[in-house]
């Protein structure tokens, strides 16, 4: 029998799909962003094989009154992915209730509690923010219900003809867990790393995916060539990064044809030699402008794309997928984005593309907002409270992306509010690795600091959130500030 993809979590696997197979019918519950999204799409392609009745629900963040409400269904099995294990505490007292028996696949922080069928790196010695996703985890779930459903129907697959089918034993859902891998930003310039790694080569294995080196600017597979350097923000080359004019000049300049009567090419439109050409002299052109030599470095990184999927289009390239993914589920349209991933190339990859519009145009202004307005400095932390200037489902987004901008410090994580609801504030917080290595962690930052203010939170030690009470943000603040100075001054 092949071996799982993340040999750390093997057993747990194993455990885990033998519950789900032993299940009358599984309340399926996920997370609404990419990740979850992913998650959701690989377990329910893998319950379906496997011929497990399933529901499938989503929710913006799993508290008590969500956890009730699976409990109300009349499911014995529930299957959590992309959270749960930091709300283990209130999974566990159900399952003693007899509520259902829950199946994990997480990777955030779990909180202070056990359970049978938990799979989560963090559990096993890998990091949960790096190294596998809720996709991830789920994918792994995934290949072991694949590995014991073929077994139990007597059918025990030998390795060849495994290799010849990847839909028979999961290892086409790959494509999905590399999604939400970067749609959790947990590629860096130089790809995913750690447990993830051995997820990509199953997809490359399995023809699903394809690694290679390229520029790193977001959009390659969709925005002609001037929209892709101008909005190239993080390279903030001088004269081409925010500026239309400078972008075309500088292209237009080159001996190249970048522009047909269909207006401008794309980066994938380009021949290898072509994109060699641009990058040179892109690269030439920062060296010039004095952009720092590791900036210049992260022009080229690697990227990850769907091989089954059309070129040119945002399901080609994993960054662009991630991103249709979120514009879906943080407008509450995970439907949408979850008919996607299952294989909707119609109506429901249509209607995605319509919020995809959307949701730049929401991340674009909430940066401007935010750069704008300012952050306050702490002594630790940087924060900003945009009230209903910026929706709560994508605060933290627009947090990580303002990192940088002008005013916008690195050295500090930062911190967003944004209204939620009239009594509830959402609260995000990003940092880097950079301060992580130092010893910041902020899912217990936003744990402690929601708590103290009759609030709750969690998530990753690089990007955590919370929900805390309105009026609370300065209590929080003051808290969050102390813990931070806490960890880092350790
Ligand atoms: O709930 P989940 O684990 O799927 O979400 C992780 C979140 O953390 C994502 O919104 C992702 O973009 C964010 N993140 C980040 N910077 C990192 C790592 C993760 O903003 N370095
Ligand atoms: O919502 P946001 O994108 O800021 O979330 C960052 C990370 O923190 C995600 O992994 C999310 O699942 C987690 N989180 C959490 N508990 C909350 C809010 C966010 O675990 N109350
Ligand atoms: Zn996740």
């Amino acid at each position: 029998m092949a071996s799982s993809p993340v040999p750390e979590l093997a057993e747990p696997a194993a455990a885990c799909a033998e519950r789900l197979l032993a299940a009358d019918s599984v309340l399926l519950a996920s997370h609404i962003d990419a990740d979850g999204l992913t998650s959701a799409a690989i377990a329910a392609t893998a319950l379906e094989r496997a011929g497990i009745p399933f529901e499938t629900v989503f929710a913006k963040q799993l508290d008590e009154d969500e956890i009730a409400a699976i409990a109300a269904t009349d499911h014995d099995t529930a299957l959590f992915t992309d959270f749960g294990s930091g709300q283990l505490d209130i999974i566990a007292d159900h399952e003693a209730a007899g509520d259902f028996t829950p199946v994990i696949a997480d990777h955030h922080q779990p909180a202070d509690a056990t359970t049978e069928y938990h799979l989560n790196p963090l559990l096993y010695g890998l990091d949960g923010a790096t190294e596998l996703s809720g996709a991830g985890a789920t994918y792994v779930l995934a290949r072991a219900l694949g590995k014991t459903k073929s077994a139990t129907d007597g059918g025990v697959t030998a390795d060849a003809s495994v290799t010849d089918e990847p839909a028979r034993d999961n290892r086409d859902l790959a494509a999905l867990a590399v999604v939400g891998a970067v749609g959790d930003r947990q590629a860096g310039v130089d790809g995913l790393t750690g447990a993830n790694e051995g997820i990509v080569e199953e997809g490359v294995a399995a023809g699903v995916v394809e690694a290679g080196t390229d520029i790193t600017l977001y959009g390659k597979q969709t925005r002609p060539l001037p929209k892709l350097l101008e909005y190239a923000t993080e390279a903030r080359i001088p004269g081409i990064s925010n500026d239309t004019a400078g972008a075309i000049e500088f292209l237009s300049e080159l001996d190249l044809q970048l522009e047909t009567d269909d207006g401008w090419r794309c980066w994938v439109d380009l021949t290898d030699e072509e994109r060699q050409t641009l990058l040179s002299a892109l690269i030439q052109r920062a060296v010039a402008s004095g952009v720092p030599a590791d900036r210049i470095d992260d022009l080229v990184g690697t990227s990850y794309q769907l091989a089954a999927e059309e070129p040119g289009t945002v399901l080609r390239d994993a960054s662009e997928f991630s991103t249709l993914l979120n514009a879906t589920a943080r407008y509450e349209r995970a439907d949408v984005g979850l008919a996607v991933c299952l294989g909707d190339r119609e109506e429901a990859f249509e209607q995605a593309r319509t919020l995809l519009r959307n949701h730049r145009k929401n991340l674009s202004q909430g940066v401007d907002w935010v750069t704008n307005e300012g952050v306050t400095t702490e002594d630790n932390i940087q924060w900003f409270d945009a009230g209903d200037e910026i929706r709560a489902t994508i605060v933290g987004i627009i947090a990580g992306m303002a990192i940088g901008e002008s005013g916008i410090s690195r050295n500090q994580p930062i911190i967003g509010f944004a209204e939620d609801s009239d009594e509830e504030i959402k609260v995000s917080a990003r940092g880097n690795h950079a301060l992580t290595a130092e010893g910041l962690d902020l899912s217990v930052v936003m744990r402690d600091a929601a708590r103290a203010v009759d609030g709750d939170g969690g998530g990753h030690d690089v990007a955590a959130g919370a929900t805390i009470p309105a009026g609370e943000q300065a209590a929080f603040v003051a808290v969050a500030d102390e813990i931070v100075g806490e960890q880092l001054s350790s």
